[in-house]
């Protein structure tokens, strides 16, 4: 194969590629179009070999079977993968951040099975973006971010409305959803947004802000299916459901069309609408809010939103004005545009904030002018199209006015209409991007070399089909007895390879297996991550330091820490080329959390390990125990699935989750109850070795390799 092969990643919603299902939920609306629309794109585009838009398999009597499907083809060359991680059943994203590392280790063995690395992988939202940073990360392939919408500027604007810092956290999960936008553009070479104002009023609110590494690329949209109204009217099966509502259909429609959130803002329209005479009198008002079946039932923030809009309108005594059908396909959405568009109407957009807007340039590209939110999104439309009118959307008087004023002078309507056929050509057809989108990929991919994942050494690795990898300090060592067994167990076993992840150096860790007399591991990972050594002679793997290496600034990281208080340096012989350790006071040292951001904030990138409430590593932000077992795993094949790990402390953390079986021994120090209630991770009542063993019988590891995976149910719920 010699085209580019792009991985698309896009976590959380409903995907499918006959007739998505836009609207259905909060996590099935514009990102799944734009995802949708630009795999086709790309793989239309002679450069492009393969695009794999990845997302997770579910598998739910409430939702449509094809979501199960492993594999669903959206054009040629372009694929939906589904992969199965977490709990089968269909979940909201702010559930989904405990399987994340699940999907990151799925994604992987994906891409080992189609045996091709992929050039590019291009996350979608906060979700993608921290399973796009583990895997580009982990393969060495460049990352590309689009953050669609942000949790800062989410977070901000709910401060601004009031609510509480506790309700946000938990209602959105919003720190784990800043953390993970924050790693995505620890790892992305590539940012791309929608606007300017993007990346000046929201990405900036972000440690990692670097806009050298930003692009504004619009969205683009499908103009085979988005066009303006010509022939005859036609009875389209949507037509006739409006015409069920309104006393005078042939009257101009004034269009708004989203989902039911009340950050769309459709109240205060139907307010502008309500309390203008003139403009009731002039035009019908044809609201379509997502579909629904039974208001009732729906959940609570939609039910809500159309609450409000039925008690609205009975209170402006709306009948035979307003149209709002219950349900819509995506094939009406064009053709509603038309329709307003043929009406002489026009499309109006109040929402609350809009950085984007993909319906305003529909609007457009069907010969409807517009009327928006002054924000953005609108402001770069209209700009670029000349077709509308900005309004601000807590008015309600100016926003009846402004629409009274576009639909009266026909003439500039006219104009307006014609400007948008043109500008949306010019500036937002999905060509335009694509070609873009490639000139920015092609300067990426050509300057990196990729991972090979070739076996070069000979070791029994390739020979096993299971491996059990243990920490040093806490986890093997601490209890003779204990040790001894686990060792005897282990040994027993031909098809159970044995590794060993520490923090210390391997000089160190080979005094430690010698003094304790622990028979030679198979391999061995050390500086918490940052070298891999296997038994044959020690022999380093040479490749994953170069491949570690990305983003990593030793000597200026070095100086920016000495600025900081509470730390100092462990001895020379604690430090690696891609470790830097540090010794803390906890009661004067910042939180790590802080050592990160302060870091950030200066372009540099580093994982910050706290372990034993006494050590801090700053790493490349691709190295950890967890990443390093991971490589590993992929070029010896072994699942992560087949990997039991054992640890006691922070420096653990990244191979505890995900798909490995993950055992915690009862001396745990206290970074690690972050990770009660993941799934597959059991916490061990016993201490030190013995609690390696509790573990293994936990998972019935050994027995006949019927590996149980029972701690999966923890987290799931
Ligand atoms: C080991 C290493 C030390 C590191 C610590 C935590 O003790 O020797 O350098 O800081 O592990 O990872």
């Amino acid at each position: 194969m010699s085209g580019l092969y792009i991985a698309l990643i896009h976590v959380h919603g409903l995907t499918r590629g006959t007739a998505p299902e836009l609207g259905r939920d909060a996590d099935t609306g514009g990102q799944t179009k734009y995802v949708l629309e630009l795999a086709r794109a790309l793989a239309g585009h002679p450069d492009v070999e393969r695009v794999d838009l990845i997302t997770r398999q579910v598998i739910d009597p409430k939702v449509d079977p094809i979501y199960g499907q492993p594999i669903e083809s959206i054009a040629e060359n372009a694929y939906i993968v589904r992969l199965p991680f977490g709990p089968r059943r269909y979940l909201r994203k702010e559930k989904l951040w405990p399987h994340l590392d699940s999907m990151a280790d799925k994604a992987l063995k994906h891409i080992r099975e189609t045996g091709r690395v992929p050039d590019v992988i291009h996350s979608h939202y906060a979700d993608a973006g921290y399973v796009g940073a583990r895997l580009a990360g982990l393969l060495g392939v460049p990352q590309i971010h689009t953050g669609h919408s942000l949790g800062r500027e989410k977070q901000r604007r709910l401060l601004d409305q009031g609510v509480d810092a506790h309700v946000i956290q938990k209602q959105y999960n919003i720190h784990l959803r800043i953390e993970a936008e924050e790693a995505a553009m620890d790892s992305a070479s590539l940012v791309i947004a929608s606007t300017r104002q993007e990346v000046e009023n929201q990405y900036s609110l972000y440690d990692n802000y670097h806009p050298r590494r930003m692009v504004v690329i619009p969205p683009g949209i499908d103009l085979s299916r988005f066009g303006p109204p010509r022939g005859p009217l036609q009875p389209v099966p949507i037509r006739c459901e409006l015409n069920r509502f309104l006393r005078h259909p042939g009257k101009p429609i004034i269009l708004a069309l989203s989902r039911a959130d009340e950050r769309k803002n459709i109240r205060t329209l139907v307010r502008a609408y309500g309390e203008n005479a003139a403009l009731r009198d002039m035009a019908n008002l044809v609201i379509i809010a997502g579909n629904r079946e039974v208001v009732g039932e729906m959940e609570r923030a939609s039910r809500q939103v159309l609450t409000a809009l039925l008690m609205d309108i009975d209170r402006y005594d709306l009948y035979g004005r307003i149209a709002y059908p219950k349900h819509h396909t995506a094939d009406d959405v064009p053709e509603l545009f038309r329709l307003a568009a043929r009406s002489h109407g026009v499309f109006v957009n109040p929402a609350l904030t809009e950085p984007f807007g993909l319906t305003l340039i529909e609007a457009s590209a069907s010969g409807l002018p517009v009327v928006a939110t002054e924000d953005g999104g609108p402001r770069d439309i209209i700009a670029n199209c000349r077709n509308g009118l900005l309004i601000d959307p807590l008015d309600a008087g100016a926003m009846g006015e402004a629409i009274l004023s576009a639909l009266s002078d026909r003439r500039r309507w006219r104009d307006w209409a014609r400007n948008g056929l043109r500008g949306v050509r010019r500036h937002y057809a999905w060509q335009g991007h694509v070609e873009n989108y490639l000139k920015a990929v092609r300067r990426l991919v050509g300057s990196r070399h990729r991972a090979r994942l070739v076996r070069r050494t000979k070791t029994r690795l390739l020979t096993v089909d299971r491996l059990v990898v243990c920490d040093i300090d806490g986890a093997l060592l601490g209890d003779r007895e204990g040790l001894n067994q686990l060792m005897e167990r282990l040994g027993s076993e031909d098809r159970v390879g044995f590794g060993i992840a520490t923090g210390r150096r391997l000089k160190s860790a080979l005094k430690a297996i010698r003094d304790n007399g622990i028979p030679m591991p198979d391999l061995l990972i050390t500086g918490v991550g940052t070298e891999i050594f296997y038994r044959k002679q020690h022999s380093e793997d040479r490749e994953w330091q170069r491949h570690i290496c990305y983003r990593w600034e030793p000597e200026r990281l070095r100086r920016a820490m000495k600025e900081i208080p509470g730390v100092r340096m462990q001895p020379k012989e604690e430090q690696c080329p891609c470790k830097l350790s540090y010794l803390v006071d906890p009661d004067t040292a910042p939180r790590p959390a802080d050592v990160v951001r302060y870091l950030r904030s200066l372009d540099l990138h580093a994982s910050v390990v706290y372990s034993h409430q006494a050590y801090l590593d700053l790493l490349p932000i691709r190295a950890s125990k967890g990443q390093a077992l991971r490589y590993l795993g992929a070029k010896w094949g072994i699942a992560p699935e087949q990997m039991l790990v054992a640890g006691n402390s922070g420096n653990d953390v990244e191979m505890l989750r995900g798909d490995t079986l993950g055992v915690v021994v009862g001396n745990r120090s206290r970074e690690l109850r972050q990770l009660e209630g993941e799934p597959r991770i059991y916490f061990a009542e016993a201490p030190y070795a013995w609690g390696v063993l509790e573990g293994i019988d936990h998972y019935n590891f050994l027995a006949g390799g019927q590996v149980s995976s029972s701690g999966d149910e923890k987290g799931a719920a």
